[in-house]
């Protein structure tokens, strides 16, 4: 069975919890569950799969801890990863930079070399613009436990079936 790591950064614990739930749903696989201001470079590459969670602050920036830890992976081989991306974010206050964090870790993980899996249809979210948003779909699973969270346990379930057929 492939080895999972779910690492996240999270600074009100919405993006815990969403971690948390993802666990949940793929404890057939005993996943490793992980802060990400917890973890260093040999979280990242004992896993064969990486899910990996942040939310987005400032206007479309990442969590704070994944800037500490990106810079430690720069020389890191990843490229044999699957990774899997998901993040909180904010639709209603922050429409122009939706889960902007989402496409920022995209941005890194594809650079790597990584194997992204995950995309969502954009249809079911209502937003101006996203960075996670290429080719017409979001690049990972957003939630937004500021207005939907009556959502969230949906889409997690919805997602980690999607996720977990790639794995
Ligand atoms: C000051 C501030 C800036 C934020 N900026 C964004 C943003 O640019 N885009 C977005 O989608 N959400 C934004 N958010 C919303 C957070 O990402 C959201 O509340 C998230 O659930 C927080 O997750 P966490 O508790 O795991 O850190 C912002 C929230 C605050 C308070």
């Amino acid at each position: 069975m492939k080895k999972i790591s779910i690492i996240y950064g999270s600074t009100t614990d919405n993006t815990r919890e969403a971690a948390e739930k993802i666990a949940k749903q793929l404890s057939e696989f005993s996943p490793q569950l992980k802060d990400v201001s917890q973890c260093s470079a040999d979280d990242f590459t004992t896993a064969e799969c990486l899910i990996l969670g942040t939310s987005t602050w400032g206007s479309g920036d990442l969590q704070d801890d994944w800037y500490e830890m990106l810079p430690q992976l720069k020389s890191v081989d990843l490229s044999d990863k699957i990774v899997a991306l998901f993040g909180l974010g904010d639709a209603g206050s922050y429409s122009d930079t939706f889960v902007d964090g989402i496409g920022e870790l995209y941005e890194f993980f594809t650079e790597k070399r990584c194997k992204i899996v995950g995309f969502i249809e954009t249809d079911e979210y209502s937003f101006d613009a996203s960075r996670a948003v290429i080719d017409g779909k979001f690049v990972g699973l957003p939630l937004d436990a500021d207005n939907e969270s009556n959502l969230t346990d949906e889409r997690i379930i919805n997602w980690v079936n999607i996720v977990k057929q790639s794995f």
